[in-house]
């Protein structure tokens, strides 16, 4: 694990893994706002750039907005969600409307044969996990060899120029919030995401921004 803060460790161990009902209706209701939607468009958008066919899981869908927006993305792609809180795989179940399989389950203990995706992805949800490195392995594991990962998150140093982009398309009051919001939920850096890449099975990976979200992208070996 990264070397986080002790305000970090302490917020990580008491911070809830999955996100039960009715703070699932809440998440529902939140991430439905143009900010988010923007951003699951923007990810959905980089993730076809690499993908449009085979089969594609998603870690911690909650309530499978990205799925939505990369069905209409790669209408090749075979999709997948998968999330610990059975009241969120209940409502991507109703937000998707059969457009993706959901399975419930744990980044950690994937419930997947090995090989059996061609692309892996991600978003919000690592800081959730509380072992970041076996939810990576265990993507690495259900990854065919030469497939790829995405692991998107929001992070504690989002570089200023795209603080300041997010606030003159969304407002500043947004971009504040959102920076508030990294004080109360763990939160990793960039470096510390690449960190964690280096830890797991992957070895390597590298980080870099889509929108306000931090990506890690990882290969598994052909
Ligand atoms: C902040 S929400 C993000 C949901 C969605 N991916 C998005 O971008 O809106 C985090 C999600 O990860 C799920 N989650 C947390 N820990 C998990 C784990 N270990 N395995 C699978 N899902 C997990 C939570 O239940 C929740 O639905």
């Amino acid at each position: 694990m990264p070397m986080l803060s002790i305000p970090r460790r302490i917020l990580k161990r008491f911070h809830p893994e999955g996100i039960p009902w009715p703070m699932s209706r809440v998440y529902n209701a939140l991430s439905s706002m143009e900010i988010f939607q923007h951003h699951y468009e923007l990810c959905a958008r980089d993730v076809a750039a690499i993908q449009r066919t085979g089969r594609l899981l998603d870690v911690g869908t909650g309530p499978g907005w990205l799925l939505g927006h990369l069905a209409r993305e790669a209408p090749g792609l075979e999709l997948v969600g998968l999330d610990v809180s059975p009241a969120m795989v209940k409502q991507a179940g109703k937000n998707l409307g059969g457009q993706a399989r959901m399975e419930l389950g744990n980044a950690e203990d994937l419930p997947f044969e090995d090989g059996f995706f061609d692309v892996v992805v991600s978003t919000g949800s690592m800081h959730h996990w509380k072992d970041p490195v076996k939810g990576l392995d265990e993507i690495h594991r259900v990854l065919a060899p030469g497939g790829r990962a995405l692991v998107y998150d929001l992070v504690t140093h989002t570089p200023r120029e795209i603080l300041k982009q997010a606030a003159g398309r969304f407002g500043r009051m947004r971009v504040i919030l959102l920076w508030l919001h990294s004080f109360e939920e763990p939160f990793y850096s960039p470096a510390d995401m690449a960190e964690l890449a280096e830890k797991s099975a992957f070895r390597q990976g590298e980080a870099s921004f889509v929108g306000v979200m931090c990506r890690l992208v990882m290969e598994k070996e052909a």
